[in-house]
């Protein structure tokens, strides 16, 4: 594989909160689309546009597929048959939280579950380190402390350079950066989900990361389509919502949301961009905001996402006509 040239002339990269890293603005997450139960001329692809494109961010998890794992293993390949060779332009991350192996030890936060579930991605995607590795959820029943100390150590191993946490509101987030910072080990990023239908972050959350010098990079920013044009007309066959083994759900798509899609969608067009890009822009607009994850099904998916770069500017009355949609 040789990558495009010009990879890096039309991507926007921002510093993930006070650290030395510079995330692409748009990021691209594995959990759909890339398990055994997808196709892999497709999705290699997808992941080779991406780069192609400046993506140099891809986001996994231990049980991303399906099967669990396999996303992982199909991103260990399309390393193996070429992108590995720019392994030194690359930000992959990886996490553990949720549910992976039976027993005790394959979920939540313990020492025992963060360690054996990174020498297991590690393996699975044939790396030595992974650039930044998630404790994927905050755990009620381990104490913080324990679940910081092996991120930290996981870090000291060298076996992930940066730690991140994802899904923890501000009282955990707080929680968590004191007991790393008591390990010197500096939080580098935050994951929440966060988009126009989906803003518990904005209140707290984003102040405190800001404070901090921490990154935030938004996952499922599109509503896991829903920001987009692809329920406009129904639920389309090969999308997210009809299949079995996508997260969102048929009865997701409400006909209350998708009147409030296709206002946005008018809002979208006379901005001359698709809604998946006012979308993607709209959470842009905010510098706070280091990277929005995206997933996509498609490399013309992947092309559109990319064009939200080309309007991050919004006039008042569109954010209050947005706001007023919203609300
Ligand atoms: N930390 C966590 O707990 C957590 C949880 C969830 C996700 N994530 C991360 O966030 C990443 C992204 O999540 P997501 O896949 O839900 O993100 P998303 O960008 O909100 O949704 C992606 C889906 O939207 C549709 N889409 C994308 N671009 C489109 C376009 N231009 N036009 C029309 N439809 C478009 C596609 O659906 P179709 O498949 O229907 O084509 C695509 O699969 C994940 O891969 C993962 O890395 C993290």
């Amino acid at each position: 594989m040789e990558a495009n040239e010009k990879r890096y002339d039309d991507m926007i990269y921002r510093r993930c909160g006070r650290s030395g890293i510079l995330l692409p603005a748009i990021s691209l997450g594995l959990w759909h689309n890339f398990g055994s139960v997808d196709v892999f001329s497709r999705f290699i692809r997808i992941a080779h546009t991406a780069f192609d494109n400046g993506i140099t961010h891809f986001d996994l998890a231990n049980n991303y597929g399906p099967v669990y794992g396999s996303a992982e293993e199909n991103f260990g390949q399309i390393l193996k048959k070429g992108l590995g060779r720019y392994r030194d332009e690359l930000i992959i991350s990886s996490k553990a939280g949720y549910d992976m192996w039976p027993g005790p030890y394959g979920n939540w936060g313990s020492r025992k579950y963060l360690m054996a579930s990174l020498d297991q991605s590690l393996k699975r995607m044939g790396l030595d380190y992974v650039d930044i590795f998630y404790s994927h959820r905050p755990d009620p029943l381990t104490p913080v402390e324990e679940t910081m100390g092996a991120l930290a150590d996981i870090v000291r191993q060298g076996k992930a350079l940066y730690a991140g946490i994802s899904n923890y509101n501000d009282i955990e987030t707080k929680a968590a950066l004191a007991a790393l910072k008591k390990h010197q080990v500096p939080c580098l990023i935050h994951q929440p989900k966060y988009s126009m239908f989906e803003r518990w972050v904005e209140p707290k959350l984003l102040p405190l990361l800001k404070d901090e010098g921490v990154g935030l990079i938004a996952f499922s920013p599109l509503a896991q389509g829903l920001l987009t044009n692809r329920y406009l007309n129904g639920i389309p066959e090969n999308s997210r919502a009809a299949r079995p083994t996508g997260f969102l759900q048929r009865n997701q798509v409400t006909e209350e949301i998708i009147a409030k899609v296709r206002k946005l969608n008018d809002i979208a067009i006379a901005r001359g961009q698709t809604l998946a890009e006012m979308a993607l822009a709209w959470l842009l607009k905010d510098e706070r905001v280091s990277s929005v994850l995206i997933g996509a099904s498609s490399v013309e998916q992947l092309l559109d996402n990319l064009k939200a770069l080309g309007n991050l500017q919004f006039t008042k009355e569109e954010l209050n006509s947005i706001e007023s949609i919203l609300s």
